[in-house]
């Protein structure tokens, strides 16, 4: 594997406003992203692991840089660094549509609603061929129709059904249209927003297997958002916990699935059912309370009313992301 960097996010920090009231003012807003930072190198899957809301697909959504179209006075701040490959570095949260274009190409995203976000009047040769057409490929009709023919075969998908539509594949089919769809571009980074989780086991593990398949034979780097913390580890080198907008803990996949440090991941990691002998008898870490509002965030760290060994001090600052053996994790009284 190529270890030079791809991606740097920095301190990210995502706050969407709120309106209300007859004259539609801002009243609030949500922290969605709260200053998170990961790196990603060039074909390493990091896996990003959290309950639902606290910031998964926002991530996401900073770094291919589509926030704006869906909140015109989202707050943005930091920095989402692409490396390209000439050594160039360019951050991308700040840059107009036109200016995204050359870096559309080459980070994709794949959804976990193939259904929904396939276009189901398009013909699966025209979804495929679609993003081919936008970025100008240079590519003449011929070629173009190869290379649909070419990355359906990639995806285990058989050529002759490249003039069906969508609603004629199943869940796991339709997954590998995506997939092609986001191949099309020769892209250098796939974001993958829970992938897997609408589809039975059994496929699952199909969909995962063709994932790892063309990473490693096109060298490309995934960012794999999930629930199924299992998923996440077998497909993740490292593994990133996120807890109500920000980053509780970064490390190697083997060491936060198996030793997690941070209270919040120690909990969310004590659901998974472990194989490993060493592991069993382990208890069950139930955590007291619902998740907060974000609306409304505890001030200092954000877990502070869920964290079975919290004090006071908790209250006072938002924890750093600090080494504590092979992870980083924002505790201090790990
Ligand atoms: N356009 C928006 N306007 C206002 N709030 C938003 C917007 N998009 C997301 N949010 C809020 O930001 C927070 C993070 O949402 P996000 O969708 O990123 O979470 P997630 O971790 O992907 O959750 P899930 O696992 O359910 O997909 C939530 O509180 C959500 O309600
Ligand atoms: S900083 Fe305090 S509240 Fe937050 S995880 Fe650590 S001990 Fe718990
Ligand atoms: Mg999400």
């Amino acid at each position: 594997m190529n270890n030079s960097l791809l991606l740097e996010v920095k301190n990210l920090q995502v706050y969407f406003p709120i309106y209300g009231g007859v004259i539609q003012k801002k009243i609030a807003e949500v922290k969605a992203v709260d200053g998170v930072s990961f790196s990603l190198h060039r074909g390493e899957t990091l896996g990003i692991v959290g309950e639902s809301g606290c910031g998964k697909t926002t991530v996401g959504r900073a770094i291919i840089n589509v926030l704006r179209h869906v909140s015109p006075d989202v707050h943005l701040g930091g920095e989402v660094l692409f490396h390209d490959k000439n050594g160039e570095i360019h951050n991308l949260l700040h840059l107009n549509t036109k200016s995204m274009i050359p870096f559309r190409s080459k980070i994709q995203m794949i959804f976990q609603d193939p259904y929904s976000s396939l276009n189901s009047r398009l013909s699966v040769k025209q979804i495929v061929s679609e993003p081919l057409e936008i970025h100008n490929s240079g590519m003449s009709a011929a070629e173009i129709n190869d290379k649909v023919l070419w990355l359906l075969e990639k995806v285990g998908l058989q050529p002759e059904y490249s003039s069906r539509f969508p609603h004629e594949f199943s869940g796991g089919q339709r997954q590998r249209i995506g997939i092609a769809r986001a191949l099309a571009t020769n892209p250098e980074l796939i974001i993958c927003d829970e992938p897997v989780s609408a589809l039975d086991v059994s496929v699952q593990a199909q969909v995962i297997n063709l994932m790892e398949d063309l990473r490693d034979e096109f060298g490309i780097s995934y960012l794999f958002i999930a629930h199924d913390l299992s998923v996440v580890h077998h497909i993740s080198k490292r593994i990133g916990v996120m807890y109500l907008g920000n980053m509780v803990e970064v490390g190697e996949a083997d060491d936060v699935y198996f030793n997690p440090k941070h209270p919040y991941s120690k909990a969310l990691l004590s659901s998974v059912p472990n194989p490993d002998p060493k592991q069993k008898g382990k208890k069950r870490i139930v955590l007291s309370g619902d998740i907060p509002n974000p609306l409304n965030k505890p001030s200092g760290c954000s877990f502070r009313t869920r964290c079975p060994i919290a004090q006071e001090s908790c209250s006072i600052s938002i924890p750093e992301l600090t080494a504590k053996e092979n992870q980083l994790v924002a505790c201090p009284l790990v």
